[in-house]
Formats: structure tokens, C-alpha cells, sequence
């Protein structure tokens, strides 16, 4: 068997644990049967791949997912589970009506731009051709800012493509991910290597959420009704700045870590005033608690205790 086979299979009995977990949660027992053909854009991409076995952990049969992605191949485990596996890609036009004929829901995952094309101009794309399609709910991964006015850079974008939904008609769900908790493993891990950790001067903490609950909150919105034309603010369940990442990482590994206040020299932090806040929109739509930092770091403690490679070199 492949290595790659193994780790689908290991995948779909975390899914099936999971999926035990969801059938005493009251999100899952508003799961209705439908006959919905869920569209997944970007399928092979982290997000896609955790929200499709989400899905499969709720009951939803294969069949009934339409995966999109540029690269199908990937998705051939799925494809002989039964989902119908398609071509599709955003600077590609002329592909999309293919690939999204027949969806009656979709999870439209954020992109960057092109070399030649902003990201809003390709999420507009994939909007106007789902709404042609006959798409009847486009749930759309945006920003945690949003809700709190940020408007600079990244925001902007979102901004604008949350318009465009919103403008096109086709009933929307904005999904408002905050940051992947995934990006505190390096950041703990590096803690853990130096025993020290040093706070920014403008700190700012963050309510991070692991990729897999953002896939988790995905998956409530595309199986459940009453979510159309809602803002969720999916965040973890603690705001969480350098101080309190060490006190996990040290907690888990059982390694020291001094705690220092920084200076005009040390590199600023990536947090904003408007990524500081949790909400409870998570359990409203998963039934269940976001996953801790605690938690995080103990599933992940090998990593914290692995030294991180250097940035790769520009
Ligand atoms: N909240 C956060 O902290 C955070 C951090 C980083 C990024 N993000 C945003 O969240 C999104 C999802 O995160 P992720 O970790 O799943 O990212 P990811 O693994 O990079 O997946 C993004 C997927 O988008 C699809 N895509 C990219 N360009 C496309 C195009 N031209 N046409 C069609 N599909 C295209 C690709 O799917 P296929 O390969 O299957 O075509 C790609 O794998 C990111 O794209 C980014 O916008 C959020």
C-alpha cells in the first residue's frame, strides 16, 4: 500500500472519529438528507482537503461533492469514493462553467492573485460563473479583520470580493477565518529551541483557529440551513500573544522558556487591533469548543520539540 493511500485511510478514520463525535453535537442533528451537490474550490489545497473529509464525516456521500481544483489528479482518492473530480482554475474562464455545472452549494477558498490578475478579479470570475451555474449558497473564506473596519492591504481584497458576493444575488455566507493556529508550531518550536521568546513592542494578540475547525465550520455552513446571507467571525477560543504561545509550549515540552519584552529592534508583530477579538460563532455552528493552543501544541508536540528550518532563501 502507498504511503500516500495509508495517509488517506488514516484520514478517513479521523474523520469517522470525528464524525462520532458530530452525531451527538446539535449542529449535526440539524443535518438534514439533501440532495445538495457541494462545490469545493481549491479541493487540493490544506483548506479543501480538510473541509472535503469534514463533509464525508458528516454523512455526506461522495457523490454528492464536486471537487475543483487545477490539479484533478490529486484528487483521484475521492473520485473513486465517488465525488465527481473537475478541472477548474480561476485564469482559466472558459473552465469554470464546466466545472461547477449541476453545484447547488459552494465553498469558494480565497486565492492570491496571478502574476497578472488581483485576487479580486479571479474571485469575481469563479462568483459570476457559479452564479451561472445555478449555485445556490457560496460560502466564501474571507478575513477576520473585516468585521472590525481593517481595511489595509489583504483586507481590501476581501473587502471587495464579500462585495462582489454580496452584489452577485447568489444567497452568501462569509466565513471571517482568523489566523491558523498551524503557524504557531513554528513560532513554539523556535521558542522551544532558544528558551527565550521576546514580545513585540506593538504587540497585538490574535484569537488564532486551527485550519482543521476552519474546515470544520466550512462543512456546518455547507450541511446545514439558516446560514445564508450571515457574517461568521470564526475564531479560536483565547486571544493569544507571544506570552501565552511560550506558556503553552513550555507546558507541553516541559522546556523553559524565558519571556522577554522587546525593543525598537525586534521585529514587529503581525497581529492587528482588528484580529483581536474571539467570538462564540464557532460552537454556534459546530456544536462543539474551537481547538486550544494547549491542544494544538499536544497534538503536535513532536514538532514543538523539532528545531525549525531556516526560511527558505528568496
Ligand atoms: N487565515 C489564515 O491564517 C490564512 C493564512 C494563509 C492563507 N489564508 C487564505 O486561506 C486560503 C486557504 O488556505 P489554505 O491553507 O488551504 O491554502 P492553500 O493550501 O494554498 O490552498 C489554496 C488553494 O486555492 C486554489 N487556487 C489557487 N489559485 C487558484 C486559481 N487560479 N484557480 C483556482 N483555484 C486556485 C488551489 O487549489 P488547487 O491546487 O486544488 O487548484 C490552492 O491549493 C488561502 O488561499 C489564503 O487565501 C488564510
Amino acid at each position: 500500500m502507498s504511503h500516500d493511500r495509508r495517509m488517506f485511510l488514516r484520514g478517513l478514520a479521523v474523520t469517522a472519529v470525528a464524525a462520532a463525535a458530530l452525531t451527538s453535537s446539535a449542529a449535526f442533528a440539524q443535518t438534514a438528507p439533501s440532495a445538495d451537490k457541494i462545490i469545493i474550490s481549491g479541493a487540493s489545497g490544506n483548506l479543501g482537503g480538510l473541509t472535503i473529509k469534514e463533509l464525508l464525516a458528516r454523512g455526506v456521500p461522495a457523490r454528492q461533492l464536486i471537487l475543483v481544483s487545477r490539479t484533478p489528479d490529486k484528487e483521484a482518492e475521492f473520485a473513486k469514493l465517488g465525488a465527481s473530480v473537475r478541472f477548474g482554475d480561476f485564469t482559466k474562464p472558459e473552465s469554470l462553467a464546466a466545472a461547477y455545472a449541476g453545484g447547488t452549494r459552494m465553498l469558494l477558498i480565497s486565492v492570491g492573485g496571478s502574476k497578472t490578475e488581483p485576487s479580486t478579479t479571479l474571485l469575481k470570475r469563479a462568483i459570476d460563473a457559479a452564479k451561472a451555474a445555478g449555485v445556490k449558497q457560496i460560502a466564501y473564506t474571507s478575513y477576520i479583520g473585516i468585521s472590525r473596519g481593517d481595511v489595509e492591504g489583504l483586507a481590501a481584497n476581501h473587502q471587495q470580493t464579500e462585495n462582489d458576493l454580496k452584489a452577485s444575488g447568489v444567497p452568501w455566507t462569509m466565513l471571517r477565518n482568523s489566523i491558523y493556529m498551524d503557524g504557531l508550531l513554528r513560532q513554539g518550536s523556535q521558542m522551544v529551541a532558544d528558551g527565550k521568546a521576546v514580545i513585540p513592542p506593538n504587540e497585538s494578540p490574535i484569537g488564532y483557529i486551527t485550519r482543521a475547525d476552519c474546515a470544520a465550520a466550512a462543512a456546518a455552513v455547507l450541511t446545514t440551513r439558516g446560514n445564508e446571507n450571515k457574517a461568521y467571525d470564526v475564531t479560536g477560543p483565547e486571544l493569544l500573544g507571544v506570552r501565552e504561545v511560550a506558556a503553552a509550549a513550555a507546558a507541553v515540552t516541559g522546556k523553559t522558556i524565558e519571556v522577554v519584552q522587546g525593543d525598537a529592534s525586534t521585529r514587529p508583530g503581525f497581529g492587528r487591533p482588528a484580529m483581536a477579538f474571539t467570538t462564540t460563532h464557532f460552537k454556534e455552528l459546530t456544536g462543539r469548543e474551537p481547538t486550544s493552543v494547549r491542544a494544538f501544541f499536544t497534538a503536535n508536540k513532536d514538532k514543538l520539540l523539532t528545531p525549525p528550518a531556516p526560511p527558505a532563501a528568496r
